[in-house]
């Protein structure tokens, strides 16, 4: 395909619309009644996780020409490149390259000529054997003291994805090591924290790869005041401030002991470092070898995508199908639901890994893109959701795919409680997919007169056809955490691909912290105003009625 010819000028792309009105009335009840091996065709394994996409509006025809769709865009060569160190986020001219994170050490990718893969390992040993001299009691306080808490300040990719895999992985945690997340500006979230620690057994982490963000770095000086409010000096802050960052000597200048900084590289976006130093409160949680594993569970998915056909891709179809609802059904939003307690941060980390990325009408080269792109990612644990907003997914108006995450096995010893946990889950797919016709309806009514049966009936049919994915893990320990990830992390690059956007920038955000910084000053003075009416009112509301009180 050329690259300036926009996706949507191609021919398969009117074909898929073409489908997309000939298939539309199709009922998934309907498919499966048609075809009983449907769910045999349609689900993947790979090691220990299984993608079931059989309740899903689609037909072997859809995913010939989704396929044919990836092929045109040409994906194979855009993973090619990807892999490789290409400098494929062409907007920042960078290469891409957290798949590197997650290589072996005997393995070589090259950036502008030198091999990076040394260098990640260099860094990651660093931060293993913090980690461990944590753990181990080896890292003492400057009182002697071994260390009970470490608390993780940084937002964004340097806090939802090390929080997300932190609480996933409660079951591999070393006991007496608390892990806490400070990440909003509201002073409430690290007051909060401050509270429960003992400043001579906390190492804080102030992770943030450019070292700018402001709210980052007004917690990391809430931290360190009160540190020293605790009757500690400034030497005493080398033993318990650390830093991860891609900008080492903004670090220290802030006044991080060069020796405590850990590095990132600049072509790993925040949403998806994880895998790399900015894990290390995850390494502190869990310890190197379960880091190993997560990173292992990454690298079999990446294995997985760079290899397998398209058609058993599994990253490449859960990512063809999100797309078909998305731009050929014009669907806006999309829910993820683990029924998991441990992954209960797992749609959020999956909303900044796939709206920060793909939430853009602006292709790579510039040009406007005229169709539907990056969808509404939400979500909430299972069965918590169901209590909540499930009534909308069974009878309101709107076409929602969902994906399901059920682990089959559960580290507690709480078997019959998980059955319920799993049987809850494969209904919702089940009641989500058939749903309830009218003729059903009236006759679980006959007890009923007829009038109260017309009233009652129709209330109480569910249309169904509601697509979902169902993702089985045997159990959620890091190497499966890892390829789940790692599939999320592909998925939203093969959308990014096939609409021609960079997922690798934000400038979006970026456009955000610019006004946040001129607003901030105006809170405080008393100058005229020279915003829109509503933001002036709003400006002037808080001048009246906020009380000073910096009491840190
Ligand atoms: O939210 C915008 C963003 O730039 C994210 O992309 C990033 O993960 C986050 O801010 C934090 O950035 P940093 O790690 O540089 O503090």
């Amino acid at each position: 395909m050329n690259p300036f010819c926009s996706i949507n000028q191609t021919a398969i792309w009117a074909q898929l619309h073409q489908h997309q009105r000939s298939t539309r009335f199709l009922h998934m009840r309907d498919l499966f009644e048609q075809d009983p091996d449907r769910f045999d065709k349609m689900h993947e394994k790979l090691n220990g996780l299984l993608l079931d996409y059989s309740k899903n509006r689609i037909t072997e025809d859809t995913l010939t020409l989704l396929i044919e769709l990836a092929n045109v865009a040409d994906l194979g060569g855009w993973i090619e490149k990807m892999r490789c160190g290409e400098k494929i986020n062409i907007s920042e001219n960078r290469p891409v390259l957290h798949t590197a994170l997650r290589l072996e050490a005997n393995a070589e990718v090259y950036v502008d000529g030198h091999n990076v893969v040394p260098d990640i390992h260099a860094e990651l040993e660093k931060a293993f054997s913090f980690a461990e001299s944590v753990r181990n009691g080896d890292y003492k306080g400057v009182t002697g003291e071994t260390i009970t808490d470490i608390v993780n300040i940084g937002i964004g990719g340097s806090h939802l994805g090390p929080e997300m895999v932190t609480l996933a992985l409660r079951p591999f945690h070393q006991s007496g090591l608390n892990i806490h997340y400070v990440s909003n500006v509201d002073g409430a979230n690290l007051m909060q924290v401050l509270k429960t620690i003992n400043p001579a057994r906390t190492v804080f982490i102030i992770a943030s790869k450019s070292f700018t963000t402001p709210e980052t770095l007004l917690n990391a000086q809430g931290a360190r005041q009160w540190f020293l409010q605790q009757g500690f000096t400034q030497q005493d802050i080398a033993r318990h401030f650390i830093a991860i960052s891609s900008a080492t000597d903004k670090a220290q200048q802030f006044g991080i002991d060069g020796k405590n900084i850990f590095a990132m590289f600049d072509w790993v976006g925040g949403r998806y470092s994880v895998w790399s130093t900015i894990g290390l409160s995850v390494m502190c949680a869990i310890g190197k070898k379960n880091f190993q594993d997560f990173l292992a569970g990454g690298r079999a998915m990446d294995e997985h995508f760079y290899h397998a056909p398209l058609r058993h891709n599994i990253p490449v179809l859960i990512s063809l199908i999100g797309l078909w609802y998305h731009t050929f059904y014009q669907t806006t939003s999309h829910a993820i639901i683990p029924y998991d307690h441990g992954l209960r941060r797992l749609a959020a980390h999956l909303q900044q890994l796939d709206m920060e990325s793909n939430g853009k009408q602006v292709g790579r080269y510039g040009e406007h893109l005229d169709f539907d792109t990056g969808p509404v990612i939400w979500g909430e644990e299972g069965v918590n959701c169901q209590h909540a907003f499930f009534q909308l997914l069974h009878q309101g108006p709107r076409l929602i795919s969902a994906d399901f995450i059920v682990p089959i096995n559960s580290f507690y010893h709480v078997s019959t409680q998980h059955k319920v946990l799993v049987a809850n889950a494969f209904a919702q797919t089940e009641a989500l997919m058939h749903g309830k016709t009218l003729a059903e309806a009236y006759a679980e009514l006959m007890h009923l007169d007829n009038r109260q049966r017309d009233i009652l009936a129709p209330q109480k049919v569910f249309p169904g056809n509601q697509p979902s994915n169902t993702l089985l893990l045997d159990e959620i320990n890091p190497f499966n955490l890892g390829m789940l990830l790692a599939m999320y992390e592909h998925k939203v690059f093969v959308q990014g691909i096939i609409w021609g956007i960079n997922s690798f920038d934000q400038w979006g955000v970026e456009y955000g912290k610019v006004l946040a910084k001129n607003i901030q000053p105006e809170l405080s003075g008393q100058e005229p105003l020279s915003h829109d009416a509503s933001t002036n009112g709003l400006i002037a509301y808080f001048r009246k009625h906020h009380h000073d009180s910096n009491s840190n």
